[in-house]
């Protein structure tokens, strides 16, 4: 039997799905579900840094009124007293999570600015998260804010982070960087264990009868794999920290792609929303099936093997204009 177990982010994972942040599992029974299914580890939903600060100026203003604010009440403040608001919830979700299973639990937050994290991250590593990921995005849409400004934000939102923790931190990236690859590996000697890429983002659609916005489609289709394909492919054995595959991977010819261009995990979100949790179970079995016909009893004998730093080929990830399809190009579908 072919041996499906990899290493992402220090994490040792009985197989290569995890499942992505995002609502999926956001009940211990959801949770046992994907467990059950097969699922390697579970990337819990994002804590978002609004939802932290609008309950941090609630709680400063109770403090103000009860007149007793010093600057540093906002690190040693015990939330646990509070009223059951978002980070309290989000506490009690992680600890729900590790109690109902065995496979890893990861944390998820997103973060905006490097302000606010002098005490959360501690609060997921005590609640038995067994790592956390940073979702980390600023639309660069500030045409006052340079490249390096930009890029400046993400490497102090993860120095503040790793000050506060020992679990493995993983980082869950965009594309929208000037200089993506330079950028990533910069990224990934920080001290995280793991990248994710890529990101999925929620864009805005137009309907032309109301003149109104509207949104278009949240979940994933097969063909959005190639971005990360490219950009995994690029990275791997180029990086010092574990990558893994987000966006489009929503079968096993899609998990098994990922792993030859070098990810060491994957994460996935919309074929388990449009297939249900079986899917899960069916990637496995194409890549156990896939493997024994070619001869592979570990994922280590072949992750990577069509990476650009191995292939015999490595100009196949640099090719990006469709110059001979210009010429005669049939659409045969
Ligand atoms: C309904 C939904 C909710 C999501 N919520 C989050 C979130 O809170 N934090 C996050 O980092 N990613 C979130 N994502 C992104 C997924 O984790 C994943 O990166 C993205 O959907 C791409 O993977 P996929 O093609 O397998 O869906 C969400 C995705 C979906 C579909």
């Amino acid at each position: 039997m072919a041996d499906l177990s990899t290493v992402f982010a220090g994490l040792q994972l009985k197989n290569p799905i995890i499942i992505g942040s995002s609502g999926l599992s956001d009940s211990a029974e959801n949770i046992i579900g994907l467990e059950k299914k097969g699922a390697a580890a579970i990337v819990l939903k994002s804590l978002f840094e609004e939802e932290i600060l609008s309950e941090m100026n609630a709680n400063l203003n109770r403090m103000n009124a009860e007149d007793f604010l010093y600057p540093e009440t906002v690190d040693y403040y015990d939330f646990y007293e509070g009223p059951e608001e978002n980070t309290v919830r989000y506490i009690r979700q992680i600890e729900m999570a590790r109690r109902s299973v065995s496979i890893p639990v990861i944390g998820s937050i997103n973060c905006l600015t490097p302000a606010h994290w002098t005490y959360f991250p501690k609060e997921i590593e005590k609640a038995g998260a067994s790592a956390l990921e940073l979702n980390i995005f600023v639309l660069p849409s500030d045409m006052q804010r340079s490249a390096e400004e930009n890029e400046k934000n993400y490497f102090d939102i993860i120095r503040e982070v790793l000050k506060q923790v020992h679990i493995p931190v993983i980082v869950k990236l965009s594309y929208y960087f000037s200089n993506l690859a330079s950028f990533l590996q910069k990224i990934s000697q920080t001290g995280i264990k793991g990248l994710v890429l890529f990101n999925r983002f929620y864009n805005p659609d137009i309907d032309i009868e109301t003149f109104e916005f509207t949104s278009n489609a949240v979940l994933s289709s097969p063909s959005d794999i190639y971005h990360s394909l490219r950009w995994i492919g690029i990275m791997a054995g180029r990086v010092n920290c574990s990558l893994a595959a987000s966006t489009g991977v929503h079968d096993g010819n899609g998990l098994i792609k990922q792993l030859l261009v070098g990810a060491d995990a994957v994460e996935i979100a919309s074929t388990v929303y449009k297939n249900g949790t079986d899917c899960i179970q069916v990637m496995l079995e194409d890549l156990e099936n896939w493997m024994n016909k070619k001869g592979f009893q570990s994922i280590d004998q072949f992750k990577g093997r069509l990476s650009q730093s191995k292939s015999l080929n490595p100009a196949a990830f640099e090719r990006v204009q469709f110059m001979k399809y210009f010429r005669g190009f049939k659409n045969e579908g």
